[in-house]
């Protein structure tokens, strides 16, 4: 190639190279026109490569020029690259920005389970008139559960029929209720007692839906100097209405308990008709939630306690029926299920 005719190539590389680039119109086109431009085959290389066809002073001359467009092509190139970057964080600032001061999307909060709620607030209850929480086996020995709590030796509640007994020697069951930490609450404590237990129970029933065969109670246990029936029956008035609402009466129908004497259970009266009859009292006018009495002398004898100067109550109750009385539950299945749609019904219920 003649001389003029590298000026021209020249003059095309540095002209057409600066067009390629500007025509670029992202990264990826800008990359293209930098192959384009000073790839081995662009008018630059072919200028350079011509180079040494020249005489001395035409390649200096020539080459000087050659490296002039270079570093003009070069500096194109980059001021491209920038302001692509450039526009590109701008996108980014524009695609991820966040307004911290819009509100946030309020997670979704689980609740408890209504039977938790309900023995929480009967603990509740409690706490506020002295009471400390106690605890016990689910896995019991028979002599807690029968012997100790005055069960003679044919109650039938001792039967397999009734009774989950663990392994082969009988003296080893699932708890058939919580009266067994009434004993062991006394045997490692001196009166005053004021204790309340909730916990899971266990008894051979069939289901339906009244019955259970594991389910929940709470135990009451008050031993103390001068305790009398009337102690039991104005505590446990508080505690219904605290419960079911101030202006409900509670009545205690005699009843026998091996461990309590005299013994009763305590009715309530009906919160939704009020005494007059319905289908939640099944025309009772009264609904009976739960057992209690003196605590029989045997027991206080068998803690060692001093019978001449202490007296105690005891109470025990289903969670099941109290929380299904007071949500409306006409089954007490339903709080096994874990059907969400009824549990979510519960959400937010104190
Ligand atoms: N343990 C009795 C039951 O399960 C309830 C009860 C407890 C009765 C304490 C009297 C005193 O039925």
């Amino acid at each position: 190639m003649s001389i003029s005719e590298l000026s021209s190539l020249l003059k095309e590389a540095e002209t057409g190279g600066l067009a390629a680039i500007a025509a670029a119109r992202d990264q990826a086109g800008l990359g293209r026109a930098r192959a384009a431009v000073l790839g081995r085959k662009a008018p630059l290389a072919r200028v350079r490569s011509a180079l040494s066809d020249l005489d001395e002073e035409q390649r200096r001359e020539l080459g000087r020029r050659a490296n002039e467009v270079r570093t003009r092509l070069e500096g194109a190139l980059e001021q491209r690259e920038r302001a692509f970057r450039a526009a590109e964080e701008s996108n980014r600032w524009q695609r991820e920005r966040l307004d911290v001061t819009l509100p946030g999307d309020e997670p979704r909060l689980g609740g408890l389970h209504p039977l938790t709620k309900t023995i929480w607030e009967i603990v509740d209850i409690f706490s506020g008139l002295g009471y400390r929480v106690a605890d016990g086996p689910e896995v019991e020995l028979t002599s807690y559960n029968f012997d100790a709590l005055n069960f003679d030796a044919q109650h039938p509640s001792r039967s397999e029929q009734e009774t989950y007994y663990i392994g082969e020697t009988g003296e080893v069951l699932l708890r058939t209720h919580t009266s067994p930490v009434q004993m062991r609450v006394m045997e490692s404590s001196e009166p005053p007692v004021y204790v309340v237990c909730p916990g899971r129970t266990y008894r051979r029933d069939v289901l339906d839906p009244t019955h259970l065969n594991s389910f929940a109670q709470i135990e009451g246990l008050a031993v103390d100097e001068g305790i009398t029936m009337a102690d039991l029956k104005g505590t446990l008035q508080a505690f219904a209405r605290e419960l079911f609402g101030r202006d409900l009466d509670i009545r205690l129908r005699p009843h026998f308990f091996p461990f309590t004497e005299p013994s009763a259970e305590m009715d309530v009266l009906c919160f939704v008709c009020r005494g007059s009859g319905c289908r939640v009292c099944k025309q009772e006018g009264w609904i009976e939630i739960l057992g209690c009495g003196m605590v029989n002398v045997p027991l206080l004898e068998w803690a060692g306690y001093d019978i001449e100067r202490y007296t105690g109550f005891a109470f025990g109750l289903g969670a099941e029926r109290v929380a299904a009385l007071a949500h409306g539950v006409p089954d007490i299945r339903y709080f096994y299920e874990n059907d969400l749609r009824f549990l979510r019904a519960f959400e937010g219920v104190a």
